[in-house]
């Protein structure tokens, strides 16, 4: 219990970031042309160590020159464990356009790596006179990232969104896997013979949500390699959208279409949460707490449940 009401997180669409390597500028109008809430453009992993500094040249370019509409824009710098990440900072905010919204810092570690690059842009925005405050997004990808995740989703308030990265999660913690995001072969539960997949990734994404939700930032499922396999990303994603997770990344564009099926609540969710809403007024009205619905128990926490996912329609419908 707390006497602390809950922070909303920010009230805009995040139901799918596409990914797309600051080296490959032939992706950029496709990416600006999709049907993504937000675009991530990539200086770090998919960007060869060769190739730094022209995908920096590449990205700054693009913020000034590709007409993004009404996209959030994100820059995933490099890590700050790598000889590149000030300067993808100091260049980024010297000549990126306006036009930059947010900036993606990877493999946080604790909350003082936030703190470093929020002094660095801080520092550059004043010296600079940019007009919009650039927020953050971070990847929870290492142990030390999800041991401190909660002081992580507390450490500024520019931060706005937090991914699971699966894959450098699961190389961080040792784990004996091969496959970005998914079900994994060795997971299992025996009985009567029979295997029983379980989820590997629960207790990260649970641990996630649970440190976003306290402080007003917004979860979101990381990457699925295996871009081939449609029905892999869908249970994926529905598990992560169960957990209250409100997004996910595509790292091909066919999986775009995948995550806004997933996080767009459906017309019948809608009609049901609006119709459990309605059924807890009328038993308001009665001066009763619990009701019954369709042959099952509603109450009070019923009412906040049907309003996230009325609440997340109406934002998606005004988006
Ligand atoms: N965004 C927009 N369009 C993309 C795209 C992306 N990330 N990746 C590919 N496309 C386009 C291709 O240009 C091609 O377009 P065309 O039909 O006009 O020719 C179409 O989608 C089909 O692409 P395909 O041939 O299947 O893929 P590819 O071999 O060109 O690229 C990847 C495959 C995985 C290398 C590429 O999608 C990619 O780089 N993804 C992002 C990786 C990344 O950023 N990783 C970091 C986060 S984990
Ligand atoms: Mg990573």
């Amino acid at each position: 219990m707390s006497f602390r009401l809950q922070p909303a997180p920010p009230s805009r669409p995040n139901r799918c970031q596409l990914f797309g390597p600051g080296s490959r500028t032939a992706l950029f109008e496709k990416m600006a042309a999709s049907k993504a809430d937000v675009i991530n453009l990539d200086l770090e992993d998919s960007v060869a160590p060769g190739d730094k500094d022209s995908a920096r040249a590449n990205v700054i370019a693009a913020t000034h020159e590709i007409d993004w509409a009404n996209k959030y824009l994100s820059v995933r710098i490099n890590g700050l464990d790598t000889p590149f990440w000030y300067r993808d900072v100091v260049d980024l905010l010297e000549q990126g356009g306006e036009r930059l919204d947010q900036i993606m810092i990877p493999k946080v570690g604790c909350a003082a790596d936030i703190y470093a690059v929020d002094a660095l842009v801080s520092a550059i925005e004043a010296a600079k006179g940019r007009k919009k405050r650039i927020s953050f997004e971070v990847i929870i990808e290492s142990a030390a990232g999800i041991a401190h995740v909660e002081e992580i989703a507390a450490a500024s308030p520019r931060l706005q969104a937090m991914s699971l990265g699966a894959a450098d999660f699961a190389a961080s913690m040792g784990m004996q896997t091969t496959g970005i995001g998914g079900t994994q072969e060795n997971y299992y539960m025996l009985r009567g013979g029979q295997q029983y997949w379980s989820d590997p990734w629960h207790w990260a994404q649970t641990a996630i949500v649970a440190a976003c939700r306290t402080h007003g930032v917004l979860p979101v499922d990381g990457p699925f390699g295996d871009f081939s396999d449609d029905e892999g990303f869908r249970a994926q994603a529905r598990r992560s959208a169960t957990l209250g997770m409100v997004g996910k990344w595509a790292i091909h564009p066919k999986q775009v279409a995948l995550a806004n099926e997933v996080f767009t609540p459906s017309a019948e969710a809608v009609a049901e949460a609006r119709e459990i809403l309605e059924a807890m007024e009328a038993a308001k009205a009665r001066g009763e707490g619990a009701t019954t619905y369709k042959g099952r128990l509603v109450d009070i926490a019923s009412i906040k449940q049907a309003e996230v996912i009325v609440r997340q329609a109406e934002m998606i419908n005004a988006g």
